[in-house]
């Protein structure tokens, strides 16, 4: 591998492709896609409904078996014609945050513990995980909100408080699939720009789907979907914003 190589790529697909079923109803949903996002890039997809978005961050995210490919994460080839590692729950603690449209936050825990459980999985004692919980709820400005339970939280500091739970296992790569279609625009931008710095300072890679013209912007590169086909890659021309 490339270990020397000062911008490794935290994410690398080479030719992975995706169906479901076989014969009449077969659908290939990925097609020999190749991509590569590198430490501190907030990388945008796009793409019609049905065109394998959903199924790329899946696959990425080590949830779904592709049908063939190579996935490199972080270095380490985890999916090469099969999987080459056992544990993927490990796995995907190891590496990977999840951020998703709705946040799925446990309606029964407040915003600490609910991103305290996830430390609790990664083996952290029970005080150090609501101490660093906290501490990641203020990263993303809703700490005074860490007493708060889901129902009563805003559309915007709900998705922040999920924001800090797929931060807690300090993951090197961050999948978000449309994480700002519940949020008006001002919200919207918050959350991205929220993720611009998190991707600058923790040198970390973003990849987001998204249909949001207004937050195209925020993105360093936009890749498009179209049939399970990664078609372009669109490079923003604009200069870097200051989170
Ligand atoms: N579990 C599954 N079984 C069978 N087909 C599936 C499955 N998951 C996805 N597909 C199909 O694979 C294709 C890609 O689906 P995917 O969910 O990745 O699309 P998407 O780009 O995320 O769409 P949307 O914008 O609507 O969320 C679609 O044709 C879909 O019907
Ligand atoms: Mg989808």
């Amino acid at each position: 591998m490339e270990a020397t190589a000062p911008r490794r790529p935290l994410v690398r697909l080479e030719n992975v492709s995706k169906h479901f079923g076989e014969g009449e109803a077969r659908v290939d949903a990925l097609r020999g896609v190749g991509l590569a996002v590198h430490p501190g890039e907030v990388v945008g997809l796009l793409g019609p409904s049905g065109s394998g978005k959903t199924t790329l961050l899946n696959v990425i995210g080590c949830i779904l078996e592709p049908s063939g490919g190579r996935i490199t994460l972080d270095g380490e080839t985890v999916y090469d014609g099969r999987w080459l590692r056992a544990d993927l729950r490990r796995l995907r603690l190891e590496k990977i945050g999840f951020i998703f449209q709705f946040h799925n936050l446990l309606p029964f825990l407040d915003s600490t513990d609910n991103v305290a459980v996830v430390l609790d999985l990664a083996g952290f004692g029970a005080g150090e995980a609501r101490r660093r919980a906290v501490e990641l709820l203020e990263y993303l400005e809703v700490g005074h909100r860490r007493y708060a339970f889901p129902a009563s939280l805003s559309g915007g500091e709900a998705q922040r408080v999920a924001i800090a739970r797929a931060l807690a296992n300090r993951p090197r790569i961050i999948l978000a699939d449309e994480p700002t279609a519940a949020l008006d625009s001002a919200r919207a931008a918050v959350v991205m720009d929220l993720l611009r710095r998190l991707a600058a300072e923790q040198q970390t890679a973003i990849l987001a789907v998204t249909h949001d013209e207004k937050i195209y912007d925020r993105f360093d590169r936009i890749f498009h979907l179209r049939d399970g086909l990664l078609e372009q890659e669109q490079v923003m021309t604009h200069p870097r914003r200051k989170p």
